[in-house]
């Protein structure tokens, strides 16, 4: 490629993080730090007619993506819509065309990443997406770049900050769920549609980019295990903490056996563990892998400014390869890794703590412990505390296959003395 003298950037999207991205680019101190001189040129928002002042003049805003992505003195797109389509088209073409891709978009790049990656490799250009996860914190390419001769064995994050909110909130002031929910919402990081957010689907958007290129594999969205946060209640969080743990919504991805298995689900972390403490909307993830030991990134993982960082840094950076002229080579999950292959969720080995509601009479405590007995689930430590009629049994078990600790619950909800399985909660990060 021939190096060039001046960029012009074509943005999809002028929404939260358009509108930060456009100001942060044009900034000074932003431009004196872009080997060349850059500036956006077309935008493609929703509502044309929406009047918006932009700081910045001479800027062609149009309703049709197409009028960006093809625009033939558009250097480099960068997309902020969010959404898998029209952006998968857009991004697919814009790389056909030759130019430069930067996106924050998590759906996108966590389910079509890989023919986003052979269209930017058949034409030699750059393609970043340190936006789309974590929002602020350098995640992508430590990954890829710093820590690229470390052999990554475990990824653990705390995605989500909504559902991370809603955790503290629980835990701190006994507040329910909902009202956990809306000032999530009020307080503008929950998604567009929360439910993305409560069962676990952002977080797992995010963990397949992240575990594609920690492993240097494809995954995708589909790839990993989700279960939300709708069961779990302040007693849990109260009982988890009696035992030393804190409870949080984790996406977890390792390697073991040379299988990977990548899950989102409520977890118990020993209140030790590095991001048992993580609180609020914050988010986290814990690196480790032979030679580091434990690394771990933490920061503002959503909302328009942290997240407009990333994505201008990402624009910088491009900028800098298309400056020097240089056929760009991708790194996104380079010399894929065939030899491994998905864990599927049933053989995934731990601990579970199990919340438990039962009769309080003779035999009781005992036949429940047999029955964990009768499926091979080896108990760890049981607790039972009356309340009268009923007690509350509380147990954690040694690590155990998904399998069988499903066969217990689905034993225990056939017993007449369980009158409610109350939770069956993963426990991770205990040794
Ligand atoms: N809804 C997301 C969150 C926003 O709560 O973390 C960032 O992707």
């Amino acid at each position: 490629m021939a190096p060039i003298e001046r960029i012009s950037v074509g943005m999809l999207g002028l929404g939260t993080v358009g509108a930060e991205v456009f100001e942060l680019l044009h900034d000074k101190r932003t431009l004196a730090r872009s080997p060349v001189p850059a500036r956006v040129t077309r935008i493609a928002v929703a509502n044309p007619e929406k009047a918006r002042t932009l700081p910045a003049s001479g800027v062609v805003v149009t309703g049709n993506v197409w009028d960006v992505v093809e625009a033939p003195d558009v250097d480099i797109i960068v997309e902020v819509m969010g959404g898998v389509e029209p952006a998968r088209r857009c991004l697919v073409r814009a790389l056909q065309l030759g130019k430069a891709v930067v996106t924050a978009n998590k759906q996108v790049m966590s389910q079509a990443a890989s023919e986003i990656f052979a269209a930017a490799e058949a034409s030699g250009v750059p393609v970043r997406f340190e936006g789309s996860v974590g929002g602020g914190i350098p995640l992508v390419k430590p990954l890829q770049e710093s820590l690229a001769a470390a052999s990554i064995t475990s990824i653990t994050g705390i995605l989500n900050g909504t559902t991370n909110y809603i955790l503290t909130r629980m835990e701190r002031d006994g507040a329910a769920l909902s009202e956990a929910l809306d000032e999530a919402q009020a307080r503008g990081f929950a998604e567009a549609n929360p439910t993305e957010d409560l069962d676990g689907s952002d977080a797992a958007a995010k963990l397949a980019i992240l575990t594609s290129v920690a492993f240097h594999v494809p995954v995708s969205i589909d790839d990993v295990f989700r279960e939300g946060i709708g069961a779990i209640t302040f007693q849990d969080i109260a009982h988890a903490r009696e035992l030393g743990f804190a409870v949080k919504l984790l996406a977890v991805s390792k390697i073991r056996d040379g299988m990977v298995e990548a899950r989102v689900h409520p977890a118990l972390i020993p209140l030790d563990h590095p991001l048992a403490r993580v609180p609020d909307e914050f988010n986290a993830v814990l690196v480790e892998g032979d030679g580091i030991g434990q690394v771990v990134f933490s920061g503002r993982g959503a909302g328009g400014p942290p997240t407009a960082v990333s994505v201008v840094g990402d624009i910088l950076d491009v900028a800098r390869e298309l400056a020097a002229g240089n056929r760009s080579v991708p790194h996104f999950y380079p010399a894929v890794d065939n030899s491994l292959s998905m864990r599927p969720m049933e053989d995934v080995v731990l601990p579970y703590y199990f919340g438990l509601l039962v009769v309080d009479r003779p035999g009781v405590f005992a036949r429940v412990a047999a029955a964990f007995g009768e499926e091979q689930v080896s108990i760890a430590s049981i607790v039972q505390k009356s309340r009268g009629q009923t007690a509350d049994v509380v147990l954690l078990t040694h690590d155990t296959p998904e399998r069988l600790v499903r066969k217990v619950i689905a034993r225990l909800k056939a017993m007449d003395v369980v009158a409610q399985v109350r939770a069956a909660i993963r426990v991770e990060g205990t040794l």
